[in-house]
């Protein structure tokens, strides 16, 4: 055999072992090998692929980004129209959907049971494959012809770019599934927005939008997309119920929402119904419905198609969490950063089951774009549990006020205000009140330092009172000093003073996450937590160092650096760090222990009220030992951990057989892999 022939044959393999690593990884949450063995493969291939540029092919996974941008969309017509769904909110309607559909079926001799899937509030796309490799990925468009979108699409790490080998798939065969941002992702991209002075996205179906529909590949790459899939638009005929369907795509390589199910009646929807809307906050993803379909396949055709959508499926929305309100005032807050941000004020509505009397409106730009005065009514809407948004304003026909103007002057401190970009900033950052104020809470805040009762009523009376004016200071405050601010009596002023005394020894990552360092995000203080170990160790580091590692581009490292090494800052850290005040704990779990832990590549699904740490810190240190958190329990789930009052998810694992721990039970594994619990705090 030649040399070359030998480079085909190894890198087909190395194709070949790949994918079924990705399908493990990203599809099925299951991997079976470190990161590191993953990239020594993928470096392999690379190597082969450069030697011999002639091998590389466009399913390969070195091509997940390719090229660069491209300069603008073709169009491309689809396999079958992508039809859209009849929906409503309201029972009724859907018992006349019921009653319709079975009167249709019964006069064709239709048994009639529905599949049921939860309605994601992502992106349709059709994925086109023959011979079992992606050749085009396609936006809905007008539903008969829409957008070429493959590069971008290639680029999400859970879309098959080969399916499995041995799986018996179709040679043409075209998927059509639901494009969408996880929320976590979706609040990092807002946040990088606005501090870069964009507009940020409204809702995360507009991010993912927004984002495959990106000229550059890269863009698109640098944020998480998933997709689920859930129907064949053209393939194989055999396929005899939606159930049939699901497992057919779950068997060729597609990720299939695990939360699917089955109902033989409106009973049985409405039942999958609540308990979807039960779980919707705690979904990794945004779902806005649930999706009803006719299981029997070959007799959709029979019950047949209006204009719009198909007779024999349905879509219940839950109840929105965009509604209408009124802006009673608009006013300027002073954020920690010393970024004046316009706030509306406004006439309460509730948002599915919070309500809401405030919106951000992000900066003078972005209200003088969408236009939005005092007494206007404007449609304000939530997403997962990220702060609402006023989407745009609601023509009324009434006499409206004048445009809003941005204050002069700090409206805290009084310190004349400067422009920078699309900013207005008040520059008095060691002495404006509002500034420490918004560093208090931050630091305090549940993904900073987790102090309770330090939230920002509290912050501003430390701060008036004079009590706090440098953050270090708040290690000082003494439980006599606490119980004469109004709201605490000598209990909670204890409570208080304990809580602040506890976050002596943080992780690191909340440390650095709760110093509000610009870019640095909590996934950005995990990573600086993991890669530096040490305090000291992040403070000392060059923008080069900071650069080296993945996820940190020059602008963040210089921003990092810049915030770090600023003489004042290095005052405050210093004085943060001296002796009797803090003494962060180095994060080793990251190096040390994730490749050998039991936890390892194991998904954690957490319950109920735990006692010695909050759900959020005992993820945490899932992550820090090499596993997974995830919000649900599914086939995938390695183990519950159920704290008090486990509920639905206590039962559904049980009917799983998935491992379930008490809370000791966890913490035992933890100390088994070598990682103390934090201390219980009074
Ligand atoms: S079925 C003929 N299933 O909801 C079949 N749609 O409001 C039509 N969607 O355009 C679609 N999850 O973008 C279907 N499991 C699911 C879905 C789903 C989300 C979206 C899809 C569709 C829209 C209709």
């Amino acid at each position: 055999m030649s040399v070359t022939s030998d480079a085909a044959e190894r890198a087909r393999a190395l194709r070949r072992e790949l994918s079924r690593h990705d399908h493990l990884y990203h599809v099925l949450d299951q991997p079976e090998i470190s990161d590191e063995a993953y990239d020594a493969l993928l470096a392999e291939l690379k190597g082969i692929e450069e030697r011999h540029p002639e091998l590389v092919t466009p399913d390969s996974p070195t091509q997940r980004v390719g090229g660069g941008p491209v300069a603008g969309f073709t169009t491309a017509v689809h396999a079958q129209p992508m039809l859209s769904l009849d929906s409503s909110a309201k029972e009724g309607d859907l018992r006349a959907f019921d009653t319709r559909l079975r009167r249709a079926a019964s006069a064709a001799g239709i048994d009639v049971s529905y599949s049921l899937e939860p309605k994601i509030d992502g992106l349709s796309v059709e994925l086109v494959y023959v011979g079992g490799v992606l050749g085009r990925a396609v936006t809905r468009g007008d539903g008969v012809t829409g957008e070429v979108i493959t590069p971008g699409v290639r680029t999400i790490r859970s879309v098959p770019l080969r399916l499995l080998e041995g799986s018996g798939y179709p040679d043409e065969l075209s998927v059509r599934g639901e494009i969408y941002l996880p929320i976590d992702a979706f609040d990092d991209v807002n946040e990088d927005l606005i501090n870069q002075g964009k507009q940020p996205f409204a809702n995360p179906r507009n991010a993912a939008a927004g984002t495959v529909r990106q000229l550059d590949p890269k863009l698109t790459a640098s944020r998480p997309l998933r997709i689920f899939c859930y129907d064949v638009l053209a393939g194989p005929t055999g396929l005899q119920s939606q159930s049939e369907l699901l497992e057919a795509l779950a068997r060729w390589g597609f990720p299939v929402n695990p939360l699917n199910a089955t109902a033989q009646d409106v009973e049985g929807i409405l039942d999958y119904f609540g308990k979807m809307e039960e779980q919707r906050d705690e979904l990794p993803y945004e779902i806005d419905g649930v999706v009803i379909k006719l299981q029997d396949v070959p007799a959709r055709e029979r019950i047949g198609y209006t204009a719009h959508h198909p007779r024999w499926a349905y879509a219940l929305k839950f109840q929105p969490r965009k509604e209408v309100s009124q802006v009673l005032k608009i006013v300027a807050s002073v954020g920690r950063t010393g970024v004046v941000t316009p706030i509306a004020l406004l006439r309460p509505v509730n948002l599915g089951g919070v309500t809401v009397s405030r919106a951000n409106l992000h900066n003078v730009d972005d209200l003088t774009r969408k236009d939005i005065r005092e007494g206007d009514h404007v449609r304000v809407e939530r997403a997962g549990d990220v702060i609402p948004q006023v989407v745009e304003r609601v023509e009324t026909g009434d006499e409206r006020g004048e445009p809003f103007r941005m204050p002069t002057n700090c409206p805290s401190c009084g310190t004349q205000l400067t422009r920078s970009g699309p900013y207005t900033v008040c520059p008095n950052a060691l002495e404006c009140p509002a500034q420490l104020i918004g560093r208090i809470t931050h630091f305090g805040s549940r993904t900073g330092l987790d102090i309770e009762g330090l939230g920002e009523r509290t912050a501003r009376q430390l701060v008036e009172r004079g009590l706090v004016t440098r953050l270090p200071q708040l290690f000082d405050l003494t439980v006599d000093q606490v119980a004469e601010l109004e709201g605490f009596a000598a209990i909670s002023a204890r409570k208080l003073v304990d809580g602040i005394q506890a976050a002596r020894e943080p992780q690191l990552a909340r440390l650095l996450y709760g110093l509000g360092i610009p870019e640095v995000g909590s996934a950005v203080a995990r990573t600086l937590a993991r890669s530096f170990v040490t305090f000291e160790a992040v403070r000392s580091a060059s923008v080069e160092d900071l650069m080296a590692i993945e996820g940190i581009g020059e602008v963040m490292a210089r921003q990092i650096h810049g915030f770090l090494n600023e003489p004042h800052m290095v005052e405050s850290l210093d004085e943060l760090t001296a002796p009797g005040r803090m003494a962060p704990k180095p994060d080793e779990t990251g190096r040390v222990a994730s490749e050998n832990s039991a936890l390892a590549g194991k998904t954690f699904v957490f319950t109920g009220a735990l006692e010695v740490m909050s759900r959020e810190e005992a993820s945490e240190l899932v992550r820090g030992l090499g596993g997974r958190s995830s919000g649900s329990v599914s086939a995938k789930t390695d183990f519950l951990v159920a704290g008090d009052g486990g509920g639905s998810k206590l039962t559904k694992a049980q009917d799983l057989g998935v491992t379930v721990l008490d809370e000791q039970g966890f913490i035992d594994m933890l100390k088994e892999a070598g990682v103390e619990p934090p201390a219980k705090t009074a």
